[in-house]
């Protein structure tokens, strides 16, 4: 029996390995974390993260063939394939900081590998590293190696949360890289056969290890910067007149483009895009390439404005106060159907109107009151380092609530921000809502979720993201 084992019990490595699990019941699959409460989270009724469809696939193979377990260095002993699916944040500190990739919890996991083992393993790398990181791990393991065979493989995961499951039981593709070597190839072969199982032949590419590395990154820095061209676009929309969805619409019927990732938003987050992007920036000054860099900076600098152009508008169309006025915020998650707040444009959202002395009013369906305090509290980057968590601020707690009904946050309210698409926000009684708010009441729509014009009908003044303006709005022109 092929025994697999995960370092790393996250977003990625949890899903990942459920899957695997279900789809190969010959296989044990063992997921490893050094955070206690987070495995106990896996081995109880209440998963530690909230993904659709999840439930049902851990209930189906848990106690059988998957575990989660703290013992990391008995299961990393047993296994043949071990996954690494830690945390790499971006540094926070020293040579590389706010870009480079902090390799430290890579570092020790590939060190506690080399310690224990006593077989020969295929070393896979699942979460994002930079491009040569294979190299990095290989000579950490073969320099300690005590006589054991390392083989090392890029396998990055390309799942989007909150559509996780579907994706890893219907991948696009899945990628291995490995070194060109009779015992690289071997290793490859082994993990191919994994995959196997479920995902057809076809969608599983074989490539070099940097190739690998660097596809990753490659694919996140694209689907960023599509959501950056919109985002641009919705801009100049907004300046026209023009209308950003029907212009996504009628550039995604060009074949080559295609009409995924094209919705305008108040901004991309999520923990990887950023996060690659930033990478890539990194590896290409180290390589000597400025120009690819700025090329590829520019991507987060729109994203940014996109952002903080959002902020404007709301201060702006509200006689350019928010000061002691309630702003409710609708959504805090970095999307719908995940409960995940990680680089959010919430955050900036939030962290904007609270520097205007807002007061806002936060409802999230998935989202805890402890998690946005934290969020709303810690300094760019240090979402990714848990050992360090930052204590929250008074003075922020003060300027925010979080409850628990969008009624709740709406009551009273001189503006209404919507900032994750959540289904349900399409549904919610409007005129109740407009009934109970401060005249006049704004909704700033930063997803294009509501029917603006039912909402105008209603009495509301209506912002949507690269939508022809109100004329409300046209008079009190944003200062980007
Ligand atoms: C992303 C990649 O899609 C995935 O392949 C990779 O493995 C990890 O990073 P994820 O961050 O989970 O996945 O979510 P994704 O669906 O890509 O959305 C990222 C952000 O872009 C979200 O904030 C989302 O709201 C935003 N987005 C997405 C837009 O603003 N417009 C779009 O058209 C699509
Ligand atoms: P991702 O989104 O990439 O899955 P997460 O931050 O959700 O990232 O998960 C990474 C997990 O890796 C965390 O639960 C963390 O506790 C765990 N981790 C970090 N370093 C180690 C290590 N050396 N051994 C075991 N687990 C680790």
């Amino acid at each position: 029996m092929v025994k697999i084992c995960c370092i790393g019990a996250g977003y990625v490595g949890g899903p990942t390995m459920a899957v695997i699990a279900v789809k190969c019941p010959a296989i044990e699959v063992v997921v490893v974390d050094i955070s206690k409460p987070r495995i106990d989270a896996w081995n109880s009724d209440k998963l530690p993260i909230y993904e659709p469809g999840l439930d049902e696939v851990v209930k189906a193979c848990r106690g059988r063939n998957l575990f989660f377990s703290t013992d990391v260095e008995k299961h990393v002993a047993e296994a043949d394939i071990i996954f690494v699916s830690v945390n790499t944040p971006t540094k926070t500190r020293g040579l590389g900081a706010g870009k480079a990739a902090d390799l430290t919890y890579w570092e020790s996991a590939a060190r506690m590998i080399a310690d224990v083992s006593k077989s020969d393993k295929i070393v896979v790398e699942k979460s994002t590293v930079p491009v040569k990181t294979a190299e990095a791990i290989e000579k950490i393991l073969t320099h300690n190696s005590k006589g054991i065979n390392y083989q090392i493989l890029s396998n990055p995961e390309f799942l989007a949360e909150g559509t996780a499951i579907e994706d890893l039981f219907k991948p696009d593709r899945v990628l291995i890289g490995g070194r060109e070597t009779p015992e690289g190839r071997k290793a490859v072969q082994a993990l191919k056969e994994v995959y196997a199982h479920w995902v057809p032949e076809e969608n599983i590419i074989t490539t070099n290890l940097w190739s690998a590395e660097l596809s990753k990154l490659a694919a996140n820095a694209f689907l960023a910067q599509r959501i950056s061209s919109v985002n641009a676009m919705s801009a100049l929309c907004e300046a026209t007149g023009a209308n950003v969805s029907e212009v996504s619409y009628a550039i995604g019927k060009d074949s080559r483009i295609g009409p995924k990732f094209l919705n305008a938003s108040v901004g991309f987050g999520g923990s990887c895009f950023q996060k690659d992007i930033l990478n890539l920036v990194y590896i290409c000054e180290c390589n000597g390439l400025p120009e690819v860099a700025n090329y590829w900076k520019q991507v987060i600098k729109i994203n940014d404005y996109q952002k903080s152009r959002f902020v404007n508008r709301v201060v702006s169309s509200m006689f350019n106060t928010v000061s002691s006025k309630k702003v409710a915020v609708l959504g805090f998650a970095f999307k719908k159907d995940t409960g995940d707040t990680r680089e959010t444009p919430a955050i900036d959202v939030c962290k904007g109107l609270l520097g205007d002395k807002a007061h806002v009013s936060i409802y999230d369906p998935e989202v805890t009151e402890e998690q946005i305090q934290r969020d709303l509290a810690m300094n760019k980057f240090d979402w990714d380092h848990p050992m360090h968590l930052q204590p929250t601020s008074p003075s922020a707690i003060k300027q925010v609530s979080v409850v628990w009904d969008a009624y709740e946050a709406t009551k009273g309210a001189h503006a209404v921000c919507i900032l994750t698409e959540w289904n349900e926000f399409k549904e919610l009684d409007y005129q109740k809502i407009f009934d109970n708010m401060q005249k006049p009441a704004f909704v700033f729509d930063g997803r294009n979720v509501v029917d603006a014009e039912k909402l105008r009908e209603i009495g509301f003044i209506v912002y949507s993201i690269g939508k022809p303006l109100d004329a409300w709005l046209k008079d009190m022109p944003a200062i980007a």
